[in-house]
């Protein structure tokens, strides 16, 4: 884990230049000076437009709030909630989306509440701390072990979780999933039955796109990790809580899977 310091330029070299050494950018930031960092975006203006959709949901004053920004890539969300008087630690495994997100801070003028490390969202099982807010955004697919990832970073919300995968097509639900025994297989054929889509080979030229759940699929995750689901703004989103009638395995009855998969002791 580092939180070094992000490099600083030679004296004269111009904003385009560096931001041309920093790249290439995912994340378009709209920088103070005016300049965006990814305008050519292939996905139009990312993720401002994704902001837009859940902004609403997330309270406008989080002073006193701490927040964690999983897969926090050049910081794009972490700015968004560090503006709204949040604490915020952005966690990334790409050292180089970490240093465009350590340079962006001091451009936005937010050094003071935010953090970046560089981490995988497995090591969160072995760190103590706990959020008010977790985004988990565009980066379960990325998981070759999703569930894992998913259980360790719903026992570190307290508050609010704001989720969002890729997914396979279809919003049917198959409510009554439970009960069933081996005789009743054909019923997960049914469109509606929790499913995720295995990309072998990856998927849209990224070899770490290995998962898409369906609609079903991802609320079944998120339930069985302990959360309930409280809205769903937009296609692929999904804002929880903590279910305090249904935690998830890994908090009742099968803490040693996920402490052995997480390398502490289990025995
Ligand atoms: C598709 S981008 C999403 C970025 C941002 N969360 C968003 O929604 O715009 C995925 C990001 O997650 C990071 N990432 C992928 N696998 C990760 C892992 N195991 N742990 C932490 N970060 C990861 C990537 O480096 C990348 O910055």
């Amino acid at each position: 884990m580092s939180t070094t310091q992000a490099p600083n330029p030679p004296a004269g070299i111009s904003t385009a230049d560096l931001l041309r050494d920093l790249g290439p950018w995912f994340h378009n930031l709209h920088l103070p000076d005016g300049t965006q960092t990814a305008p050519d975006h292939f996905f139009g203006d990312f993720p401002a437009f994704k902001w837009r959709e859940i902004a609403s949901h997330i309270p406008q004053d989080l002073t006193g709030w701490s927040c964690l920004d999983i897969g926090c890539n050049a910081g794009f969300y972490t700015f968004e909630l560090a503006k709204r008087g949040a604490r915020v630690l952005g966690i990334d495994l790409d050292e180089r989306y970490l240093n465009q997100a350590r340079w962006a801070a001091q451009q936005f003028d937010v050094t003071d509440r935010v953090r970046f490390e560089r981490m995988q969202v497995y090591d969160l099982a072995r760190s103590l701390e706990r959020f008010d807010l977790v985004l988990f955004m565009g980066v379960l697919y990325h998981l070759r072990y999703p569930m894992l990832g998913l259980d360790i970073v719903a026992q570190k919300v307290d508050r609010l979780m704001i989720f969002q995968t890729l997914t396979a097509p279809g919003d049917e639900v198959f409510e009554e999933t439970w009960g069933r025994d081996f005789h009743d297989r054909d019923l997960t054929r049914d469109p509606g039955w929790p499913k995720m889509v295995f990309f072998e080979h990856g998927f849209a030229g990224d070899p770490t796109n290995w998962w898409a759940p369906n609609h079903a699929g991802v609320e079944a995750m998120l339930r069985a990790a302990g959360m309930q689901i409280l809205s769903r703004p937009a296609h692929e989103f999904y804002i929880c809580e903590p279910d305090p009638r249904r935690p998830s395995a890994v908090a009742t009855w099968n803490s040693a899977e996920l402490k052995s998969a997480t390398g502490q002791p289990w025995q």
